[in-house]
């Protein structure tokens, strides 16, 4: 099979792996800069270029879209999928992971736990949604935010208001802000359960080392190997799945009313396998070649 992997770290650790385990299984495999292609748009007529390259006769496509890019990477992979070339994520399901508002409500439609949100653009109703998370301490985050940055906890009203009217001020018609219960009994602490296909490859807890709430690796926190529960697997499962997505990092926290999903990424990181010493590149390239002859399916998460 011809495979593209939609990458632009060349050097990451996961395009390495992706593209070592693909060759190992005998394709044809090429790491694509998507932020280096371009496309043109005709009535009938669409192709996506790369060095000249026409990509249409790729089989299937790996996106591994970073969230800085994800409006460019996603049109590439659009304009792909129209052209019929299969893709493991769509970009639609891409697009709606990279909004924590979107997906709060994607999830709990599902029946997917997750902490108690409200949003609202009015400071002035704040006191009274802050009362229905059952009072401060409370979370505000950027429903685009990602690696902890834009995720604020706020131990007042009066600090949450400014927060929220700040966040708002700087992106009058930009990103939603999300304001969250504090849970508190795992603060500092998740769980990323890696997801493809419907089953969990891999999971580690994460902890922060200071005392910052934030678990990210990112922020300097640590990645232990887990054990889900029952509760805990089947939830990720569900959360990937209502997203639309094959490939999934779901994270998730251990509340004192059972597991509560945060959120849901579209191109988790790969130093899960450092830490857990799963591999979890062979079950994605596995699940591209039982999928990529069917085609792209209907996207049927509906918002
Ligand atoms: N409602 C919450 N209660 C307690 N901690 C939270 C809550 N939401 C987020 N956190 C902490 O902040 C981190 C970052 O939040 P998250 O929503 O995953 O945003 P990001 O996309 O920036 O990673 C989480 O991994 C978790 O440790
Ligand atoms: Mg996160």
């Amino acid at each position: 099979m011809k495979i593209a992997i939609l990458s632009n770290g060349t050097g990451n650790y996961s395009t390495k792996r992706l593209k070592e385990v693909a060759i190992a299984r005998g394709h044809e495999v090429k790491v694509i800069k998507y932020r280096d292609c371009y496309a043109s748009i005709e009535k009938n007529n669409q192709t996506v270029s790369y060095r000249g390259e026409d990509l249409s006769k790729f089989d299937a496509i790996i996106p591994r879209i970073a969230s800085h890019m994800t409006k460019y990477g996603t049109a590439i992979v659009r304009q792909l999928e129209m052209q019929g070339v299969y893709a493991i994520s769509s970009s639609i399901a891409i697009t709606r992971s990279r909004d924590k508002l979107r997906s709060m409500q994607l999830l709990a439609k599902a029946g997917v736990g997750i902490p108690k949100t409200v949003f609202s653009r009015n400071s002035a109703d704040i006191d009274d949604l802050i009362d229905k998370l059952g009072g401060t301490p409370v979370i505000i985050k950027l429903a685009r935010g990602t690696h902890g940055n834009g995720v604020v906890l706020a131990e007042s009203k009066k600090a949450a208001k400014s927060v929220l009217q700040a966040f708002y001020l700087t992106n009058e018609d930009g990103t939603n802000v999300l304001i969250q219960e504090f849970i508190k009994e795992s603060a500092g602490t998740d769980i990323r359960a890696f997801v493809v296909g419907g089953r969990v490859v891999a999971s580690m807890k994460r902890q922060s080392l200071d005392d910052d709430f934030r678990s990210n690796l990112h922020k300097g926190g640590e990645g232990t190997i887990v054990k889900l529960t029952d509760e805990e697997r089947k939830m990720a499962i569900k959360a990937a799945k209502a997203m639309g997505l094959h490939v999934a990092g779901v994270d998730l926290m251990r509340s004192a009313n059972g597991p509560l999903v945060l959120e849901v990424n579209a191109s988790p990181g790969f130093g899960i396998e450092k830490i857990t010493g799963r591999d979890v590149a062979t079950p994605i390239i596995e699940y591209v070649e039982r999928n990529a002859k069917r085609r792209n399916k209907k996207d049927s998460v509906g918002a």
